[in-house]
């Protein structure tokens, strides 16, 4: 395990009902920038209710709707403008993951002089931020309670992720019940994103018991509450551990100490850049073809610890457990998640953009579990088709 410092200062209110600790965003003055997505939160009642509560506490509300999936810098741009023209205190998300990495951004551009793709770019821009405050309706990206966002210039192809201590959100609420509305496609794909972040952390040459213990039980935690979540979209309890599981997987628990750089995700955020997929769908197609791709001597005992230990695999050889781990991973997206098993099946029929992505994606692969090259990379789109 090698040296590191954890600093985790989200204060979280997990649960029905809470909510009503929107009032507390007073600590940090009297203006807020409230964004949100599509339209989701005005549908299920939650807009409602948090203007209600906020508005009662003194605050004024500055809107900032139609944040996209697969946040555009433009929407960054649109909050940034407004937070400096009105003298905004602090940003407040209610949605997805999308929508809290938007409010980040745009917390950190309302303290820059300057264009907030810049921060993108180049994280160590970003030297202060506003208060930054979300509440979570979806289970997935885990960006209420980490110092990441991640943005896209589509006019570019081009999206990446930031990170830097002032992005870390001051307050998060939980609340389960609010993610009883989200579809069954996006239960599953956001169970496959923290999947991901967890197998990110996990695959590893580390000897971080600790770290890779609590893996295990956050992927044994999803396989076991995805499909209940799936089949009953308000069961409370189902909802409430995917919900923890998300915030956990990512928020630095089980990578600090343990992990090298991620591999899967560079990958996946160049296909949302080309093709504007969703997030988890892609982590879900490359995840298996990735563990085909590193499968060696080397990698098998750890890939047969992770089939040992999560999926009660009893092979004695490491390569047969490893191999019989990977099936289990795949049967469990594609047939109990019924997620898109290949790139064709999730809607991309073009292989125009594989050399292009694979240089893109290389840049940040070099120090992952098993590096990456740019002709690896190529393998794996092509494997994925
Ligand atoms: O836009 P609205 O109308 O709100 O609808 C959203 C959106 O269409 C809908 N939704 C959210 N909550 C709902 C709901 N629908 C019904 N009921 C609810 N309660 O779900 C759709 C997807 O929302 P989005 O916010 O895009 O999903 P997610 O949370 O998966 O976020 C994905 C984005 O986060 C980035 C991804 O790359 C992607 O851009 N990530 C951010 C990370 C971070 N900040 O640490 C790490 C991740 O690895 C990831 O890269
Ligand atoms: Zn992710």
């Amino acid at each position: 395990m090698y040296n590191f410092t954890l600093y985790m200062p989200t204060r979280i209110h997990f649960g029905k009902g809470q909510i009503s600790h929107l009032s507390e965003l007073r600590e940090s003055g009297t203006k807020v920038l409230l964004v949100y997505g599509g339209g989701s939160i005005k549908r299920n009642g939650i807009y409602d209710t948090a203007v209600d509560i906020l508005k009662k506490a003194g605050l004024t509300i500055y809107d900032l709707p139609g944040v996209e999936p697969n946040p555009r810098i433009e929407s960054v741009r649109k909050g940034v403008e407004k937070c400096k023209a009105e003298g905004i205190d602090m940003t407040l998300a209610i949605g997805g993951g999308s929508t809290i990495d938007c409010a980040k951004v745009v917390a950190a551009g309302a303290k820059y002089d300057g264009d907030p793709w810049d921060l993108v770019l180049d994280r160590s821009l970003i030297k202060s931020a506003l208060p930054i405050y979300s509440v979570v309706t979806l289970a997935a990206t885990g960006s209420e309670m980490n110092p990441s966002a991640v943005i896209s210039d589509f006019t570019k192809h081009e999206k990446w992720g930031t990170s830097a201590p002032a992005l870390v959100p001051t307050m998060s609420i939980l609340d389960p019940t609010y993610t009883f509305s989200v579809s069954k496609r996006q239960t599953a794909a956001g169970t496959a994103d923290i999947m991901s972040h967890t197998f990110e952390n996990y695959f590893s040459f580390e000897n971080a018991d600790v770290q890779k213990a609590f893996g295990e039980a956050l992927l044994k935690v999803l396989i076991k509450n995805g499909p209940i979540a799936l089949a009953e979209p308000d069961n409370y309890d189902a909802r409430a551990s995917l919900m923890w599981a998300a915030t956990h997987a990512i928020n630095g628990l089980t990578k600090m100490g343990n992990a090298p750089a991620w591999c899967v995700h560079p990958m996946e955020h160049e296909l949302s850049a080309f093709y504007d997929i969703t997030h988890g769908v892609g982590l879900a197609i490359l995840t298996p073809v990735w563990m085909e791709h590193i499968l060696s001597e080397r990698t098998a005992p750890i890939f047969a610890a992770y089939g040992r230990n999560v999926w009660g695999v009893t092979a004695a050889d490491d390569m047969t457990a490893a191999k019989a781990a990977i099936e289990k991973t795949k049967e469990f997206l594609f047939e109990t998640l019924e997620l898109p098993s290949s790139l064709r099946a999730a809607g991309i029929n073009d292989k125009n953009n594989i050399e292009a992505m694979a240089e893109k994606a290389s840049r940040k692969t070099a120090q992952s579990f098993v590096p990456l090259t740019q002709a690896d990379i190529r393998e794996i789109y092509e494997a994925a088709f």
